[in-house]
Parts: structure tokens; sequence; C-alpha cells
């Protein structure tokens, strides 16, 4: 007997789950507003929820959405609300969502454009966006990459193939050359990464300690690689980054930029979290110098409230991006006819294969607000983490660790006693230090575990701080003034604790 398969393109179906599921994210969007940001059920009950067999009979699609709203809903983080205050996850803009649903409906695979014609073209054009958006300017060439992370390998692949386009065929050996890369000890792990997994090394990493206020410290770089080419290093690379992840401190581009000229290196400029601060109308030139780099990492998945993943590299020169990735893929149809100047077959121009979408809500979120939208809520955010900065410090008890150079502050309670013991540089200042860090990292473990705020402790130069940022264009100032009335009793308990 055949057997009979059910038909997952029936239209009323279709229909069904499309009402159901708009519900659900209508529901989701208004409980994001006030629901617990944490969930504090352990994870063996979760364990308990999904460790089952692999289903042999399926049921209706119904039924698998009750699932889903009965054991993942309550249970996700929500890291969109206005009082997560936290990392870099935004809260997506609502035409965003639906366009990933719409995205994965089309299924275009961006890998070549005969089978994405026109989503290629799109990206295109959401590259030259990003690249007006952060101040890097319009003229730019680039794709979209699963993050950061692997948007910092791409423009560390690229400096490689500049510095040694030979290691493509033979390797780095066959050259006889060491490179190193110079970034600030600010830099965010994906550079260790980078270095590791293009075979240089992390050790070739050179993290020079940043200056106090968290920026790097060009002249230390300079030093550092005057000394590294007397010892027979090649400066390959010098990154800047724009938005460091702890701080959001914005290292000196402009003089980054000179030093990167003056050495040869290439300049990749990390802005996977601060780019959008290019957009800024009240605070203009915060990125001044990104203009220069060789390649920028942007992030539309941090800043620029779209939902994960949405990642990219941009730089000028497309026949580099080709020299340093080109594959023969025999299986793949090249472009379809017909143009002096065919759409990008983006696996030719970077790591991956098969590729979402992803282009389709970063253009539509982009159209949908405008960038005049995306400068106000940018403004907001740099706005309301100022008047926090301002604030924290008149509480008694509560100094700012770094100011605001972005949307992220970082702050600390630092009892008296715990001030003057670490003031006083004496055997006993390490050990007043050693508290004054737990003392953060219990504050902000405390925050997380209430659930009505979420903020984290982070090492910056000076120690731990606890760390803020504003982060989804939810949040205002009551959100703020809220958290801010929560600090004189939060310093209270965690002046109970030192003893
Ligand atoms: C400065 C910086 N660069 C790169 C990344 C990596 O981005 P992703 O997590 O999207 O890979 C981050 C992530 O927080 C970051 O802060």
């Amino acid at each position: 007997m055949p057997t009979q398969l059910p038909d997952p393109n029936l239209n009323p179906l279709v229909e069904e789950i499309g009402k159901r599921v708009n519900s659900m994210i209508a529901e989701y969007l208004d409980g994001q507003q006030t629901r617990r940001i944490t969930d504090p059920t352990p994870v063996e009950k979760l364990r308990s929820l999904f460790d089952e067999p692999l289903p042999r009979q399926g049921m209706p699609p119904l039924d698998v959405l009750d699932l889903y709203a009965q054991r993942v809903v309550p249970h996700t983080m929500v890291s969109t609300s206005p009082g997560y205050l936290g990392l870099m996850n935004p809260t997506p803009l609502p035409i965003s969502i639906y366009a990933d649903a719409l995205a994965s409906t089309l299924n275009q695979n961006q890998a070549a454009s005969h089978h994405s014609p026109v989503g290629s073209v799109i990206e295109e054009t959401v590259i030259r966006w990003l690249g007006e958006a952060t101040g890097y300017g319009s003229d730019c060439y680039g794709h979209l990459t699963s993050g950061g992370t692997i948007a910092n390998l791409t423009g560390l692949k690229l400096a490689l193939h500049q510095a040694a386009p030979e290691v493509r065929e033979f390797g780095l050996v066959e050259t006889g050359r060491r490179f190193a890369v110079y970034a600030s000890d600010q830099l965010h792990f994906s550079l260790v990464r980078a270095t590791d997994v293009l075979g240089l090394g992390s050790k070739a990493l050179r993290s020079v300690p940043a200056r106090p206020d968290a920026t790097a410290d060009v002249e230390a770089i300079a030093a550092a690689i005057d000394s590294d080419r007397r010892q027979g290093w090649d400066p390959m690379a010098i990154v800047g980054i724009a938005g460091t992840t702890a701080a959001g401190a914005i290292d000196p581009l402009e003089e980054l930029a000179d030093l990167a000229e003056k050495t040869g290196a290439w300049f990749h400029v990390d802005a996977a979290y601060g780019g959008a601060a290019g957009l800024s109308k009240e605070f203009p030139g915060l990125l001044r110098g990104i203009e220069r780099a060789d390649s920028v990492t942007v992030d539309a998945h941090k800043w620029f409230f779209v939902p994960f993943v949405a990642g990219a590299i941009l730089f000028r020169d497309p026949e580099h991006g080709l020299a340093s990735f080109k594959a023969a893929a025999t299986y793949i149809p090249p472009p379809r006819g017909g143009s002096q100047h065919p759409p990008t077959d983006y696996y030719q121009h970077g790591l991956a294969g098969t590729r979402r979408f992803d282009a389709l809500k970063i253009w539509m979120a982009l159209k949908h607000m405008g960038a005049d939208w995306y400068a106000n809520a940018v403004d907001r955010q740099l706005r309301l983490t100022r008047r926090f900065a301002e604030k924290v410090e008149s509480i008694p008890g509560w100094n700012i660790a770094v100011a605001p150079a972005t949307a992220i502050v970082t702050f600390r309670y630092e009892p008296e006693r715990i001030a003057l013991a670490i003031s006083k540089k004496d055997a006993e200042a390490e050990r007043a230090l050693q508290q004054r860090n737990a003392l953060q990292e219990w504050i902000a473990s405390t925050v997380q575990e209430e659930g009505r705020f979420w903020i984290s402790a982070t090492p910056v130069p000076g120690g731990t701080a606890l760390r803020l940022n504003v982060i989804s264009y939810l949040t205002d100032e009551s959100t703020i003034d809220a958290f801010l009335d929560t600090l004189p009793e939060l310093g209270n308990r965690a002046g109970g604790m030192i003893f």
C-alpha cells in the first residue's frame, strides 16, 4: 500500500498556521515589555521537557504550536525587554521578524546569484547602505556574514591576502615570514579565533594594554610594531575597535589609520557593535577615521535592531575579495547572462557556501524605518546612557568606571571603606580590589536573578565593573530611572556582604 504523505503546502493549513503564529508573535511582543527577563527553571526541568526519542509519528501543526507555547516561550530569556540593559542583543523590529519568515519562504540560496537573482542584488544594496550608515562610505563592497566573529575572520583573511597572496596555495610556512596583528587588549575574542584559524597562531595577536578610558594606546601599539619588526615580525594588520565589547569605547581611528599607513599594515575596524553610531546627529564624528579602513566589521544584529543573524564585512575592492576567496565549484551554475556586470556570486567572495537571504530583513528594516528614525533611536540611546552616567554618580557609593562613548557605560559600587583601602596602594589594597571586584559580580548576578533588569559585570581598565548597555529601542527614561531607583538598596545589600 503506498504511504500517504501529508501535503505541507495545503493552503488552508498554511492560513491556520499563519494566524496562530501571528497571534503568538503579537502576544510575545506585548509580553516582552513586562515579562521577567530571566527564567529560573532549572536545566534538569528544561531537559525533561524535551528529552524524548525521535518521534516516529508526526502530530498536527497546531498541536506543535501548542507545545511551542507551553514548553518554549515561558522559558526563553527575554533579552528583547526594555529592562535588558545587557549584551549586544537588540529588540528586533517587527518588520524584520516577518522578513525572516518571508526569507525562509523564498529560501533563496545566496551562495550564487543564479539561485538568488534578486537577493544578491539586494545584498549589494544593503552593503552600500551599511557603508553609508557607519560613515565608511557607500562606495564599498562586501557581504553579509553570520556575525561579527566571521566578519572579523574575513577581514583578517583579506589582510593576509594583501600581505602574502601566495599563502592561498602554498601556506604560511612557504612565505618564511611571521605576521602579527595589533589591537588593544579590549579586543573581542573573535580576533584571537581569527589568528588561530588563519594559522598565524593566537600569539601573533598583540593585545596591547588600553588606556584608562579603554581606548587603544596608539603609541604603545607603534612601539610594539617597532620592537616586533626588529625581531623579524611583519605587521600584517592593525585593528581599531569602534565600540569595545566591555566599555563601548571607540579607538582613535584616525591615529590608527595613520599608523597603518606608515607601517603598511592593513587597517581593519571592528565596528560590530558601534557601527550605527555613525548615524548619530547629536554626537557627530564619533567614528571619524572609519572611512580610512581597508575593511570594516558591522553587525546589523546589534545596533540596527534586526534579528540574528546579520553581520557584515565591508571593504573597498571587490577584486581583492575575489582574489582572497575565489573557489571553483563546477556544480554551481554561473550568473545568468545578459549583463556586463552580473550580480555577485557570494560563495566566491567569502567563507560561506550556502547562505541565507539575510539581506531581506535589513533591507525591509531600513526601508520601513528610514535612516532618520535610526539616527533618532541611536541618539536617544546615547542620551539615555549619559543620563544614567550622570545620575549614578550622585548616588552615594556609586561611581563611573569608564565614561560612555557609545550607549555602554561601566560603573561600580564602591563603598568608602573599600575606596580608601584601594587608594592606599599597600598590601591591603590588593585585597580591597578583589573585594570590590567580587561586589560587582554579586550585584550583577543579583540583578540578573531578580529578573526585572539585566546588566553584567566585566573587567575594564582598573578592575571589574558593572556594565549597562542601552540596546533595546524600547528602553526609555522611565526604564533608566526605575533601574537607578534600585541602586541605593542594592548597594546597601552589597555593602552588608563586606567582611
Ligand atoms: C566588538 C565586537 N566584535 C565582534 C563581536 C562578535 O560578534 P558576533 O557575536 O556577532 O559574532 C562582538 C560581539 O559582541 C563585539 O562586541
